[in-house]
């Protein structure tokens, strides 16, 4: 892609509110059960491979580590092979922490308020991942600042998500329930707009990942009779990633 155009695509949106169903917590409470089960869910392949390409990029090793809306810890044996001192997760959803602690019975968890300022508590982290989550919070210049203070001096975070273009677009979380659709309220956070409430902690980007709806992934569609989706979407990012590093 030209610069001009990424250039225009990351500054030229403001952030907006996308309405959907249901409020995050009882939306994953509801989804928790099944989360993990999803083979053909594209948005999931998308982010493992964003995640990867990103986590090689960190050296976690003795690191404190936390993990914001950590979910199920679909992430948790790949960041575990990273070994860090330390691993804990947060979540608004209890549910999907179950989940987590049928897998990891010694996990560190946290279930969290999302409507209240997040409290990572008095640890400081030296890494903080954020997986599919960001365009959940409501307030991410409050949650920006809270993420940053609970850092060491020296630290980084690795976000990915669901791409604010796709949001923008109408593009909703959605999963299936009892016969039903049911779709998850997001928020259109910018990647510009990222970027510079991140910097104004001091975090400069180190890399940055996108993924698009494309003839590599049209299978995905295929699979669910979904080409109209897929035509709608066609060569726009989907998932995107990011590293910042403070130094
Ligand atoms: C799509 S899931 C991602 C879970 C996991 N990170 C992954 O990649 O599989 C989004 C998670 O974010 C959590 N979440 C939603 N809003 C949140 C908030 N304000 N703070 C922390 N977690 C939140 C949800 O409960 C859910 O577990």
């Amino acid at each position: 892609m030209l610069i001009a155009q990424l250039k225009q695509r990351l500054l030229g949106k403001t952030a907006s509110k996308q309405q959907g169903d249901f409020a995050s917590e009882t939306a994953y409470d509801i989804w928790a059960g099944s989360y993990d089960a999803q083979p053909d869910n594209l948005m999931l392949a998308l982010d493992e491979e964003v995640f990867s390409v990103l986590l090689k990029q960190i050296n976690m090793e003795g690191s404190s580590v936390a993990d914001i809306g950590c979910g199920t810890g679909r992430h948790w044996p790949e960041i575990l092979k990273h070994k860090p001192c330390n691993l804990t997760g947060f979540d608004v959803s209890a549910k999907m922490l179950a989940e987590l602690k049928t897998k990891f019975p010694e996990a560190d968890v946290v279930k969290i308020d999302g409507y209240r300022p997040l409290q990572l508590g008095e640890k400081v982290y030296d890494v903080l991942l954020s997986t599919l989550t960001v365009a959940h919070i409501a307030n991410m210049e409050r949650s920006v600042k809270s993420w940053t203070n609970s850092l060491k001096g020296k630290s980084s975070i690795l976000i990915t998500d669901f791409h604010p273009e796709a949001l923008a677009r109408g593009g909703k979380r959605t999963f299936e329930h009892d016969g039903h659709s049911i779709s998850i309220i997001n928020y259109v956070h910018t990647i510009s707009k990222l970027l510079k409430l991140f910097g104004e902690q001091g975090f400069a980007l180190e890399a940055l990942e996108e993924r698009f709806v494309d003839e590599q992934v049209k299978h995905y569609y295929e699979k669910k009779n979904a080409l109209p989706v897929y035509h709608k979407f066609k060569n726009q990012p989907m998932i995107y990633g990011m590293l910042l590093t403070r130094k």
